[in-house]
This record gives structure tokens, sequence and C-alpha cells, in this order.
């Protein structure tokens, strides 16, 4: 249930493009095997853009050190349940680019917005891609679980959330490219 609200938006997106793009193009266009393969310039622009939060914004407290996609299980213990996997991936993609999204210095504006950009685009192929595959799918109860912490530590945010999210979002990235790789990443 925690996720349901998520995909309304783009539900509503895509039932508009269906009504006009054949199943097959649309399909396609959300196919997640491109992301098994890290686009050389956009890894450098996440790269440059987390160097520059870490040299602009120094941690506040030592305590910040935290990294808020801890789990004590790897995405590939999910199983090849697809749909499982896609949204544990969204849902860590959501809070990075929220907090990517937070106020900031006209700087790191301009060095946030291509990797915001892509992260967007990332987030809008999972929601293609389940909205097309498992438009009904229910998290299974080892996701469930880790979905409400993430949501309990989102409510209660603090500085660090911002901090442990822009410094672990390789974490998240790896996440993605289990997802596109499917059985092979195991
Ligand atoms: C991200 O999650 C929040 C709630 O946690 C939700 O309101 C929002 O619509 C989500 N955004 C996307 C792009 O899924
Ligand atoms: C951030 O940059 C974008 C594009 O360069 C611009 O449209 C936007 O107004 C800027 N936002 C802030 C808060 O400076």
């Amino acid at each position: 249930a925690v996720c349901l609200g998520v995909s309304r938006s783009f539900q509503l997106a895509h039932t508009s493009l269906g009504a006009v793009i054949p199943h097959n193009t649309l399909k396609k266009s959300c196919y997640l095997s491109k992301y098994r393969f890290p686009v050389f310039h956009e890894t450098k622009a996440v790269l440059r853009m987390r160097e520059k939060f870490k040299a602009t914004k120094p941690l506040e407290h030592r305590d910040c050190t935290g990294n808020i996609f801890h789990r004590d299980w790897a995405i590939a213990k999910l199983s090849v349940r697809m749909p499982d996997r896609v949204m544990l991936v969204k849902a860590e993609l959501n809070l990075t680019t929220s907090m990517l999204e937070l106020p900031a210095t006209p700087s790191f504006n301009k060095t946030r917005q291509q990797p915001l950009a892509f992260l967007t685009q990332v987030q809008n192929d999972l929601q293609c891609w389940m909205d097309t595959e498992a438009p009904s799918h229910k998290p299974s109860e080892k996701l469930s679980c880790w979905l409400n912490n993430l949501q309990i530590a989102r409510e209660t945010t603090n500085s660090c959330l911002e901090a442990s999210a822009i410094r672990h979002i390789f974490e998240v990235l790896n996440d993605l490219r289990c997802v596109a790789f499917e059985e092979q990443c195991s």
C-alpha cells in the first residue's frame, strides 16, 4: 500500500499515450535492458554532481554518515521477480530525486540539471514498465517492510537524509543495473 500513491500521474500519462501509440512502441520505449551498461556522460554528470555536493555541503553532523539505502539483503535476493526489483529502485530513485530537488545554490542547481533529467527519465521508464508488465503487482513482504522503513525515514526528515541519499547515489544506480540484467543478476 505504501507504493500505490506513487504512480498516479504516470498512469494518467500512460493512458493518454496509449490512445495514440501502438502497444508495441510503448513496450519498446520502456525496455529496461538499456540500463545494463551505464552511459558514460550520464555517469560522469552524476559523479560531478556528487563531488560538488560533497565539496559544498560538508557533513553537519558526524552521525550523518549513515546510508539511507542500507539493507541487510541485496536486491538480487528479490529473486527474479522483476516487479519487486523495479519497485525497489523506483522508491530509491524517488527519494534521490526529491533530495536533489531541494533548494540549492545557483551553481549546484546547474550541476544537478543533467543528473535530474536522467533520473527522471529512468523513473518514467520504470513506471512505464510497471504499468505495462505488472500493473497490479503487490510488493512481497520483504520489500513492503523495507519500503515502510524508507517511508518512515523520509517522514522523520533531518538534514542527514539529503546527504545520505546523494552520497550513496551510485548504490541506487547499481540496483538499476541489477533490474536491467533480470535473471543474470542473482
Ligand atoms: C515519490 O514519493 C512520494 C511519496 O513518498 C509521492 O508523493 C510522489 O508522487 C512520488 N514521486 C514519483 C515521481 O513517483
Ligand atoms: C535551476 O536551473 C534551471 C535550468 O538551468 C532553471 O530553469 C531554474 O529556474 C533554476 N532554479 C533555481 C532554483 O535556480
